[in-house]
Order: structure tokens, then C-alpha cells, then sequence
């Protein structure tokens, strides 16, 4: 029986050389030739004004956190259907999170329940980009104006793909990027803020260099560094920044490849969709997506579990995605119980994701397609 793994990390070819390179010019640490060429090549790419590589998403949201100087008393509204660290970034700056739904039929944020959870503590928002999708981002900037707040685009799986033609990661005043292997562009581990707000970008660059003003040093605006701010370690070393820069310029075909296999689970599975199987987790008309992810949603949380068994006996590697935040132990912990968000609890529990990778052909989709 042939398996199909559910994720196999993508290699573009190009990787080893450009650490070679790193070999040879000895700067191994950061904010080097490669963290500035991969920088520049992000900033082209998304039309943004600035992009500080960071070691993770993750890193990003938590500067973004701190460059919103959010703190105690605070409240910081999330979706619960998203990975911890969209919650616990916020949390660090100790402010409160405030779980909210996400609408079942894209599991993006819903903002109708974002409105009815404002109160004259909320500081701002995080909309996730899951699966490369996008909530729509006209509303929540207008919704943000109108209540006088901020929002921080989660867009770990969102890079390559467009809300009304602009890249996602460019909406807010700040949006963090993933870059882990499970992604479709990676280093390893990986990521970066992207500073949508040029007035943000001094202070960005102090918080991403330990606190220090040694970015404005470099650029030769002062004669010697110090300690300006409460900042942190933020950045990756530039072996990681030759491995991404590889594959960044792979990323055009590897998209394009993603594209032509989650059109082929849309052929087959439209058919299974018709007969009432299920229903293909979509984007929004608006979005252009990156093939990040193939999502469906089962009729019952058991039939989900039911197929999802069948596919791996079958050496499918069908997988279930988040357990909703609000019911996790920490959520449990922080006063919720499921029925709080009875919509995302019952939603996550019927979705399950499909294998998408490189590593993989229209046939193994069409294996997939025929053992439901
Ligand atoms: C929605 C979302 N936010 C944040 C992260 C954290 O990304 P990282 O692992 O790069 O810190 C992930 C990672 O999978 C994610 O899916």
C-alpha cells in the first residue's frame, strides 16, 4: 500500500549553495547580506514598506504585540479555531484575549461575533489568514476605524495569496508570516513582521535589534549604538536566510505546482460534494489563495473521525486541524468552557485536511477521491 504523507517540506535545489556562500563570507550570525537580500525581495514582492526577518511567525506577532505597546487591561480579540501562539503572542504583553467565532464556511474570523464581543477594552483585533484565505479586509480596517483600534493580520500561511488583488500581510499596520517547513515557502524554522505603517518602522527596527538603535548605526545615522527600548533577539541567522532566499525564488512554479493539485481535489471532490459527502472548505470570491491547504468538512464530527481512520488505514494521511483555543486546558483555564463558541467547537471537529505537497500526484487525489 503507498502512503501519502500529509506534509513533505520543500526543497527548491538551491539551498546548499547559497549556505555555501555563507561559508565563504564567514557572517553567520543575522542581519547580514542574505537577511537584507531576503528582506528586499519580500518588500518588492508584497509592495510593503518595510520587512524584518524574524526566527518564527510567532516573534513577529509577539513585536507586533510589543510595538503596539498592548498590556494589562487591554483585551485583544482572536478567533479560537487558530494555532496557540496567535493567543498567546497577544498574552504576553499582558493583555486579555478575548475569544471570538469563526464563520464555519471558510473558518475565518466572524466579525459579527467580533462586534458583539467589543468592549471599551478592546485595543484591536488578530484576523487569520487560515489556509491562505482572507475574511474581508475592507470590513475590518472600516470596522477598526470605526471602533478606534488596531489589527494584526495573522498571515502564517497567508504569503502568495491576494485579498482583491493586494497581498495579504499588506491590510494592517502589522502582519506576521510564517516560515516553518509546514508552510509552502520555509527555513526550517522562520518568519517575518511586516511593517505596513512607515511611522512603526524606527521603532520596529529597534525592538527586532535587541532594543538597540544599531539598524540606524548601520545606515550610518549615528555614530554608536546603545539601548533605546525593551526589545529582543528577534532575528534568524543568515544559514537560515540563505535557505529561504532559495526558496523564495522558487516560489512562483511551486505555487503554480500546489495550484494544479488543489484543482485537481476540487474535480474530484465537487462530484462527492453534489452527493452530500461533504463540503470543500472554499475562499471567499474575493481571494486569490496560495494552495496552501485543502480542508474539507464532514457531516458530523463522527463521520469526520470515521473517514479520517479510513484514509489512514489506507495509508492516507488524513488530519484533523486545531483544537479550538477556548476548549484547550489553557482555555479551560482562562474561564471558558466549549459552548461558549459553539459554532468553531462543532466546525473543527468535522474538518479534516487533505495531503498537499510536492511530493505528490493527481493520482495519489484521485486514490484519495475514490475511498469516500
Ligand atoms: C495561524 C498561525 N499562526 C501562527 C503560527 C506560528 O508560526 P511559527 O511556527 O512560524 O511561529 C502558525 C504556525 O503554524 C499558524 O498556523
Amino acid at each position: 500500500m503507498e502512503e501519502v504523507r500529509f506534509n513533505s517540506p520543500f526543497v527548491s535545489g538551491n539551498e546548499r549553495k547559497y549556505i555555501d556562500e555563507v561559508f565563504a563570507s564567514a557572517h553567520f550570525s543575522g542581519n547580514g547580506p542574505f537577511t537584507k537580500r531576503v528582506q528586499t525581495w519580500l518588500e518588492e514582492f508584497l509592495n510593503a514598506p518595510r520587512v524584518l526577518l524574524t526566527h518564527s511567525c510567532t516573534a513577529g506577532l509577539e513585536m507586533s504585540a510589543m510595538l503596539n505597546e498592548f498590556g494589562p487591561g487591554d483585551e485583544i480579540i482572536v478567533p479560537s479555531f487558530t494555532f496557540v501562539t496567535t493567543a498567546s503572542s497577544m498574552m504576553r504583553s499582558g493583555a486579555k484575549v478575548v475569544f471570538c467565532e469563526v464563520d464555519p464556511e471558510t473558518m475565518l474570523i466572524d466579525m459579527n461575533d467580533v462586534e458583539s464581543k467589543i468592549t471599551n477594552r478592546t485595543k484591536g483585533i488578530v484576523p487569520v489568514h487560515y489556509a491562505g484565505f482572507s475574511p474581508d479586509m475592507e470590513l475590518i480596517s472600516q470596522f477598526c476605524d470605526e471602533h478606534d483600534i488596531t489589527f494584526i493580520e495573522d498571515s502564517a500561511q497567508g504569503l502568495g495569496s491576494t485579498w482583491k488583488g493586494r497581498n495579504l500581510g499588506t491590510f494592517a499596520p502589522l502582519a506576521a508570516i510564517s516560515f516553518h517547513e509546514t508552510k509552502n515557502i520555509h527555513s526550517g524554522l522562520g518568519g517575518c513582521l511586516v511593517v505596513n505603517d512607515e511611522d512603526l518602522i524606527e521603532k520596529a527596527e529597534i525592538v527586532w535589534e535587541r532594543g538597540t538603535n544599531r539598524s540606524a548605526f548601520f545606515k550610518g545615522l549615528v555614530d554608536k549604538y546603545s539601548w533605546q527600548e525593551v526589545g529582543s533577539s528577534f532575528y534568524p541567522s543568515e544559514l537560515q536566510s540563505a535557505f529561504l532566499l532559495a526558496q523564495l525564488e522558487s516560489m512562483e512554479s511551486n505555487l503554480r505546482q500546489r495550484m494544479e493539485l488543489w484543482n485537481e481535489y476540487v474535480r474530484c471532490f465537487t462530484p462527492l460534494e453534489n452527493q452530500g459527502k461533504l463540503r470543500i472548505i472554499r475562499p471567499p470570491a474575493e481571494c486569490n489563495h496560495n494552495a496552501h491547504m485543502f480542508a474539507i468538512c464532514l457531516n458530523s464530527p463522527e463521520e469526520a473521525d470515521q473517514t479520517r481512520l479510513r484514509l489512514n488505514e489506507n495509508g492516507i494521511q488524513a488530519v484533523i486541524h486545531y483544537v479550538p483555543l477556548h476548549t484547550s486546558p489553557m482555555g479551560v483555564k482562562m474561564g471558558y468552557s466549549p459552548e461558549d463558541l459553539p459554532k468553531t467547537n462543532l466546525a473543527a471537529q468535522c474538518l479534516l485536511r487533505m495531503p498537499l505537497h510536492l511530493e505528490m500526484g493527481i493520482n495519489d487525489i484521485q486514490r484519495i477521491a475514490s475511498l469516500f
